[in-house]
């Protein structure tokens, strides 16, 4: 569709389609991408089967999260990033002036690339222009709720607003080839109008999410028509913006807790090391309390029943509570193994060894089952440290990656290793 390289002249001149059949159509042509080198943010935006990682030229991305969560910290520092590689970006803020923009990337040490251009503006027609002007390859609008259409009557952030300013700035990219970047607020009971109406219009929704209190920023990519969902982008905030956090939340692998075990659990293209933690308490019968943060629900109440059946353990007047740790959100069946293991050894005061993780769903016969991806898995608990994994016993076990692998076959096999 373009040129690569520094080069303008490719992007910015109409294209012209037209409707062809089937059968003319060609291989998809290998899509062109711009790093911004910061891997875990590249990453989200999505990979090429070449292995580049970056923003697909005439693409729309909205980047949305809580205010203050840092989603104009990391544009301000991909923005920044891409410029330093040549990449032209008008970073456009409708909410902050030129100079506090600047103020920021002194604070963030982002340096000053002469390719980063600055906009305070909030009228639609006049970014429009200015955009013209510039002919920038990656646009970002910071937030797209300030921003308004002189056309369209109502305030800027409502639905009308909201709707023709995605819809033009789309038109924008699709006939000029710039990526655009646009970030919406969401508040935590979606009260604002705002980025949930812009979803479908746009390529690919990332969320920005972390609590003000504390540091880890994740970035996760919920639709992406160039990349995987899943994917995710670990961050950390500091004095000066968002620090990559490559390894995910850290995990050693020597410690043993009762109530924590480690799982390796697959990210969108990536395998991360999580930590499950339980913890039981005197409940009451007929009413104790299940409560997961980051896990399934409804798995850990199986669980509870599984233990309950199938290792004779009374779990009815327990309150059993739940979390993976980090801000991680492990939903895949493949730590059902850890948290089994997290509530038995958590109500028996019990843990693995240390250096030991496990991996496996749990059946609700009781069986350890097959989970996929495993060379992955073991390949990053290995990596991380971890000596002996328990597996599920169908698994061919074969010393892989220096592992000691360990089979268990159901509920108890797997309880035997509590200690
Ligand atoms: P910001 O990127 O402005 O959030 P958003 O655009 O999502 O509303 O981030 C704001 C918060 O981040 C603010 O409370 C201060 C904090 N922060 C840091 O901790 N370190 C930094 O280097 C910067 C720039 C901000
Ligand atoms: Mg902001």
């Amino acid at each position: 569709m373009q040129e690569g390289g520094g080069s303008l002249a490719g992007s910015w001149a109409p294209g012209v389609v037209e409707a062809r059949s089937i059968a003319d159509v060609g291989a998809e042509p290998v899509v062109e991408r711009l790093p911004t080198g910061i891997g875990e943010f590249d990453r989200v935006l999505g990979v090429s089967p070449d292995g580049v990682a970056g923003i697909v030229p005439g693409s729309v991305i909205l980047v949305g999260g809580e205010p203050g969560v840092g989603k104009s910290t990391l544009l301000l520092q991909a923005a920044a990033a891409w410029a330093t590689r040549g990449t032209r970006v008008l970073y456009v803020s409708s909410e902050e002036s030129a100079e506090q923009i600047r103020l920021r990337a002194e604070r963030l040490e982002v340096g000053l690339p002469r390719e980063l251009y600055l906009l305070a503006e909030t009228n639609l027609e006049r970014i429009a222009e200015q955009a013209r002007k510039v002919r920038p390859r990656v646009l970002l609008v910071d937030s797209v709720q300030m921003v308004f259409a002189p056309s369209v009557e109502s305030a800027p952030g409502s639905v009308s607003q909201l709707r023709k300013c995605g819809s033009e700035l789309v038109m924008l990219s699709k006939t000029t080839g710039v990526s655009v970047v646009l970030v919406g607020h969401v508040t935590k009971d979606g009260q604002l109008a705002g980025p949930r109406l812009l979803e479908h219009l746009v390529d690919a929704v990332l969320y920005f999410e972390g609590e003000r209190m504390h540091a880890g920023r994740l970035v996760r990519a919920v639709k992406n028509r160039f990349g995987a969902t899943l994917e995710l982008g670990i961050f950390q905030m500091t004095g000066t913006g968002l620090r990559e956090m490559s390894d995910g939340p850290a995990v050693a692998a020597d410690q043993a807790r009762p109530g924590s075990v480690i799982c390796p659990v697959i990210h969108g293209s990536r395998c991360l090391l999580a930590e499950i933690q339980a913890l039981t308490a005197t409940g009451f019968l007929g009413a104790a309390k299940r409560k997961s943060s980051g896990l399934d629900a409804n798995r850990l109440a199986m669980i509870i029943a599984v233990l309950e059946q199938h290792a004779g353990m009374r779990l009815a007047d327990r309150d059993v509570f739940a979390q993976a740790v980090g801000g991680l959100r492990v939903i895949e069946p493949a730590a059902d193994l850890s948290l089994l293991l997290a509530v038995a050894g958590a109500e028996r005061h019990q843990s693995l060894s240390p250096g030991v993780c496990a991996i496996g769903e749990v059946g609700l016969s009781g069986h350890i089952g097959r989970v996929t991806q495993m060379d992955k898995r073991l390949v990053e608990a290995s990596r991380i440290g971890f000596s002996k994994v328990l597996v599920p016993w169908d698994e061919r076990i074969e010393a892989r990656v220096g592992l000691d692998l360990i089979g268990v076959r159901s509920v108890q096999d797997a309880l035997e290793h509590l200690g």
